[in-house]
């Protein structure tokens, strides 16, 4: 579980303070997956920043299952929007690289579900690819896989599928929500696309404009429908949504 309490954070640009996110406060209990919808500005990429230990946050207002957060001790997945692989390494060994980290051996379990992964992501084939070899929808995939194999205690993404075609977009969000079905791993991924808030969040957090803080949780009533982007419900509550947004976005 997260527990963030009354969370700011402000950098320090040329000697002035400028607030940049919060105070916030919420809890994503484990085993759920939060969208964070805001408008660009607002403090999406820092409050993933802040989560992932990037910036330094103090005692007790972040809290991982229970313990305060620690990048050191608990374990942070974070996909970044330019999928964060590194160029010089193999698709095998950028998505074997934190278990390495780790220290992790690599046992017939580890092994049966990364291959498990794999073939779900259909990425078997590219193992002895490097990330320059791969299309955007490609580098996605082994970055949702190097995620999902590593098993962190939360995920972060940042608009994870900004970067891809519309239709590559679709492909990858429903390969990873049918994953995400199947481990359940803490997620909390940011989005300024109310359609992917829609279909990946089971709770929609809006934020206001800069410093960003949370207007409205939503509980998605719509989370893991069938053929959902063709329902009219769908349609629906992305107008509800653009109605409470309207105010001063640009999406
Ligand atoms: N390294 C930095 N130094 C100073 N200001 C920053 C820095 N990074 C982001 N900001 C400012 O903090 C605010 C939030 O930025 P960011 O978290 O990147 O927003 P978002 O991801 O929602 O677009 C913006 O006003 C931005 O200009
Ligand atoms: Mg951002």
């Amino acid at each position: 579980m997260l527990e963030i309490n009354n969370l700011s954070v402000s950098y320090n640009s040329n000697k002035r303070i400028v607030k940049a996110l919060g105070p916030i406060s919420m809890r994503i209990e484990a085993g759920e997956i939060y969208a964070v919808i805001g408008p660009s500005g607002c403090g999406k990429s820092t409050l993933l920043h802040t989560l992932s230990g990037l910036i330094p946050v103090f005692h007790e207002e972040v809290l991982l299952n229970n313990h305060p957060l620690n990048p050191k001790q608990h374990n942070i997945g974070f996909i970044p929007q330019n999928f964060g692989l590194l160029p010089w390494k193999t698709v095998e060994k950028n998505y074997l690289l934190s278990l390495k980290i780790k220290g992790n051996s690599i046992d017939d379990t580890l092994n049966e579900r990364i291959e498990h992964i794999l073939n779900k992501l259909n990425i078997n084939h590219l193992k002895e690819r490097y990330p320059s070899e791969l299309s955007g929808g490609q580098k996605q995939r082994v970055a949702i896989a190097r995620a999902f194999i590593m098993n962190p205690d939360l995920l972060l993404m940042d608009e994870p599928f900004s970067a891809l075609d519309a239709l590559t977009r679709e492909e990858a969000q429903e390969l990873f929500i049918s994953l995400w079905n199947q481990y359940k791993i803490t997620t909390l991924f940011v989005t300024h696309s109310i359609e992917e808030a829609i279909y990946m969040g089971k709770k929609i957090v809006i934020m206001s404009n800069c410093p960003g803080t949370i207007v409205e949780i939503i509980n998605n009533p719509l989370f893991n429908t069938e053929n959902l982007r063709q329902s009219e419900e769908y349609i629906r509550l992305s107008s509800y949504l653009r109605g409470i947004i309207k105010k001063g976005w640009s999406l």
